[in-house]
């Protein structure tokens, strides 16, 4: 890399993913407010098949449409079909040709969310380019990415999760009457049904019964092959905190303040209240709790985050119950909305560090990183 030069940095946004269209509104601020004088943009757009188009103007057309659109076929730049395929035909060529004669960014900022975005897929391919990426790995991505597994993990540790239990879709095929049972008796309504591997609630519903159960079932399994099923905590403060790695060695990550999120005429924070409607949600910084909550709560994000191997970035969510006064986990976003008006960056803002800020601090922990990983030895001779 050249150090005297602006960094050039790829912007990733779109996805075959449920959360397309809210990356295209990240990415729009993220491309604003990227310090112009250090950093160098290129937009790349993924289209929901998956196929990669580079260039200002499909990120103008993305927006316009809002969605990465379907590009004339010489536009697309890259095709992971293509890996293992001979790259003789014209359309390959043309394709890639420019990255085999000339690296074309220095740094990937993957503003992008959802399953084969934020869940290890795509960071193992941007791992197997060799090019550095703003934040988690592979296998934080993917564990933070799975409802189940984080759970897990956080138990493990003592952290307290809601009661949970996981179904596999042959098996509530196989056998609904059981699980339904199981659920009403263990769990007791009302529940959420999740999908594993979703985020920005896609798939997410509240059951106060057996009917609904099997509805919310059917739908979560639209999503995604496994899913979660979890009891509903009925009188909460829904807490969010976020975390960034420090860029000095040896230090712990930065906590910001903790927000809370509040849904306004909607039973739960659902897509709806995120995303539709506009007065769906209220975002308060800081939560209107005590020292003492904020203080456990901060706590346990930091704990989070290191347990999960975080990198980079992380925005962990937490419950506070007021019944029990016990802090839940809920659920950590390795990529989490980063519009200028996203609860990240927010709270990020509200601890001292501004969008801008952010934004270069993050770029510098990915050059940072795979400069260390390019020290390791990957061939040993004994
Ligand atoms: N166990 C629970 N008790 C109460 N509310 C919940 C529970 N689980 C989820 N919710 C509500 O549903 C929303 C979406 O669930 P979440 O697990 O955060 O999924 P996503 O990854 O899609 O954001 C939460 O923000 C919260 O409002
Ligand atoms: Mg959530």
């Amino acid at each position: 890399m050249k150090i005297s030069d602006k960094i050039r940095v790829a912007v990733l946004f779109g996805g075959r993913s449920a959360e397309h269209e809210v990356s295209l509104q990240s990415a729009r601020n993220v491309i604003q407010y990227l310090d112009p004088s250090r950093f160098e943009i290129v937009p790349i757009g993924i289209d929901k098949q998956g196929d990669w188009f580079l260039g200002n103007d499909i990120f103008t057309r993305s927006l316009e449409q809002n969605k990465v659109p379907k590009s004339l076929d010489n536009d697309t730049w890259f095709t992971p079909e293509w890996v293992g395929k001979s790259v003789t035909t014209t359309k390959d060529q043309q394709a890639l040709s420019p990255s085999l004669n000339k690296q074309m960014f220095d740094v990937v900022f993957p503003v992008v969310h959802g399953t084969l975005c934020e869940d290890g897929t795509l960071q193992g391919l941007l791992e197997l380019a060799n090019l550095p990426y703003v934040g988690c790995g592979v296998l934080s991505s993917a564990i933070g990415m799975d409802k189940d597994i984080s759970k897990r993990l956080a138990i493990n540790a003592g952290i307290p999760v809601p009661a949970y239990m996981t179904i596999k879709a042959d098996q509530w095929r196989a056998n609904a009457a059981h699980f339904a049972a199981l659920i009403k008796d263990k769990l007791s309504y009302p529940v959420f049904v999740k999908p594993a591997n979703t985020g920005s609630s896609i798939g997410v519903s509240k059951a106060k019964d057996e009917k609904a159960l099997f509805a919310a079932i059917e739908d979560a399994f639209r999503f995604d092959t496994k899913i979660v099923v979890e009891k509903s905590l009925n009188n909460i403060h829904e807490l969010e905190v976020a975390v960034l790695e420090s860029l000095e060695p040896n230090t712990d990550p930065i906590i910001s303040v903790v927000g809370e999120i509040k849904p306004k005429g909607h039973e739960f924070y659902s897509y709806d209240a995120k995303y539709t409607d506009e007065h769906g949600a209220e975002l308060l910084i800081p939560a209107p709790i005590t020292n003492e909550i904020k203080e456990k709560a901060r706590a346990a994000a930091k704990e989070l985050f290191l347990l999960l191997e975080c990198e980079g970035m992380a925005r962990v969510d937490l419950f506070f119950d007021k019944d029990t006064q016990q802090i839940y986990f809920n659920e950590i976003n390795t990529l989490p909305g980063f519009t200028k008006i996203s609860m990240y960056p927010k709270l990020m803002d509200a601890s001292g560090v501004s969008y801008s800020e952010l934004l270069t601090h993050l770029i510098q922990l990915a050059i940072k990183r795979y400069q260390t990983k390019s020290q390791l030895i990957r061939s040993y001779a004994g």
